[in-house]
């Protein structure tokens, strides 16, 4: 529900929208740290990885609710259709992509018994390798997308907020609202 006479979004999607993005970049320097470890140091790191990044998944899931059934500000525009699209664009694939970051781990965890190893027995099978795992490339692959999106999102927010200087980046945090804001609850 976009409105005019919203100046800023719900405080609940403004926790979700930085609880996951630093939980999500976290993931990202993370991740390949701990793929580049030997089998036996892997344990407690993905012990962090898989659980902090599940919870991810079902924020990024309460957040599209949340979303979806309170008011927010009209979109943000810049005058340029073609950034307008971009922008369309990367928020949409933004949500797709984390989503398919955690299907592939999940993938991953079915598949190699991961819940097992990691939260049971600590010791991984005799010559377990994680790229014998299919979703693990597309772990990768959705990886590299998700960094360029961030950029293109980063990018974009600093280019409202620098550039147009239209104080974008407020609407994403917390402060007095509008009057009108208050009767959407
Ligand atoms: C938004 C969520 C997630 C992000 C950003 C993320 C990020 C990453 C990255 C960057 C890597 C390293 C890839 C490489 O360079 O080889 C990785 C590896 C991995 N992730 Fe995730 N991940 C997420 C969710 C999950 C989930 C939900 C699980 C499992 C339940 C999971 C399990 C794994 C496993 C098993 C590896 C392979 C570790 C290895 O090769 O040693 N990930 N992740």
């Amino acid at each position: 529900m976009n409105n005019n006479s919203i100046s800023r979004y719900h405080p609940m999607l403004v926790v979700l929208h930085w609880l996951v993005a630093v939980v999500v970049i976290l993931g990202l320097i993370v991740g390949p740290i701990m793929a580049a470890m030997p089998l036996e140091q892997k344990v407690l790191p993905l012990q962090g990885h898989m659980a902090a990044n599940l919870a991810i998944g079902l924020l990024v899931l309460v957040r599209l609710v949340v979303r979806f059934t309170t008011r927010r500000p009209p979109p943000a525009t810049t005058g340029n259709r073609w950034l307008d699209w971009l922008r369309k664009l990367t928020h949409v694939l933004l949500y797709v992509v984390v989503l398919c970051m955690v299907s592939t781990g999940l993938g991953m965890a079915f598949l190699g018994d991961l819940f097992e190893v990691v939260y049971r027995t600590g010791v991984f099978p005799e010559a377990f390798r994680f790229d014998s795992l299919p979703p693990n490339a597309g772990h990768r692959f959705f990886a590299n997308v998700l960094i360029v999106l961030i950029a293109l999102h980063v990018a974009g927010a600093l280019y409202h907020q620098f550039v147009l200087k239209d104080r974008l980046l407020s609407r994403m945090w917390f402060g007095r609202r509008h009057p009108a804001d208050k009767q959407r609850g």
